[in-house]
């Protein structure tokens, strides 16, 4: 097979992400269903737009199996996940991933209370949306969702992505549930019946290690 000579659309498109990956994000696996069926991507797109009404957005390639879920379910969840769970990231950004709960094997989830997604119950924190609008974004579609509910999931550090690799916070505030002597938890959290029921593993784990190759 030969390979294709770059482009200076190629070049243009690499550099240019490359200088926006000098802005660091979280990493979320967002989820809607297909015919009743989960489906997760991962997403690090993830912003908080307004709070009255409480709206988030997600940019998604207008390719991507997930926006057209979307479109079709009119709902989507986000979890935001925790530094040890760069397998998850890996997971869900493979296009060979399957659609189904086979995508999901091994990985704790619950659903969400609000639209019945999947969360991925080891990450840090979840919101569930209603889809509220879709703006057209080049090659992808700008989706803003209402947000239904939303709580803390694992008092863990937040898994990064920097520079198109995953990292994590060398510094910063615990991630125990209180911050400078304040509780940090909220109020609103998952029902405690989802997840202490369902839940056979113990939270508060420490987190592992993180790999370094350039995954996006
Ligand atoms: C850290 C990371 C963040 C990503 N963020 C986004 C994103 O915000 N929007 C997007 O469309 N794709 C994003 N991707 C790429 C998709 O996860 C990936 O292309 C996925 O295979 C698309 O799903 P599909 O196979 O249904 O097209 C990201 C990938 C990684 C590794």
């Amino acid at each position: 097979m030969t390979a294709r000579t770059p482009t200076d659309a190629d070049q243009r498109h690499g550099t240019f992400r490359s200088v926006a990956g000098r802005f660091p994000t979280g990493v979320a696996v967002a989820t809607s269903r297909v015919d009743g069926q989960p489906i997760g991507m991962t997403v690090n797109s993830f912003t908080t737009v307004s709070l009255d009404p409480t709206l988030l957005l997600l940019c998604l390639s207008r390719r991507s199996r997930l926006t057209s879920a979307i479109r079709r379910a009119g709902v989507f969840a986000v979890t935001v996940l925790a530094a040890d769970q760069v397998d998850c990231a890996r997971r869900f950004a493979l296009p060979s991933r399957p659609i189904g709960l086979a995508a999901f094997t091994g990985i704790p989830t619950c659903d969400d209370p609000a639209t019945g997604c999947t969360l991925l119950r080891d990450g840090v924190a979840y919101f569930g949306c209603v889809a509220h609008r879709r703006y057209p974004g080049g090659d992808h579609t700008i989706v803003l969702g209402e947000v239904r509910s939303y709580g803390l999931l694992r008092p863990s550090p937040p898994l990064l992505f920097v520079d198109g690799h995953y990292a994590t916070l060398q510094t910063g505030p615990r991630f125990d549930g209180v911050h400078n002597g304040r509780l940090t938890r909220p109020a609103l959290t998952l029902p405690p019946e989802s997840y202490e029921s369902a839940d056979p593993h113990p939270r508060g784990r420490a987190s592992g290690g993180v790999g370094d190759q350039a995954d996006r």
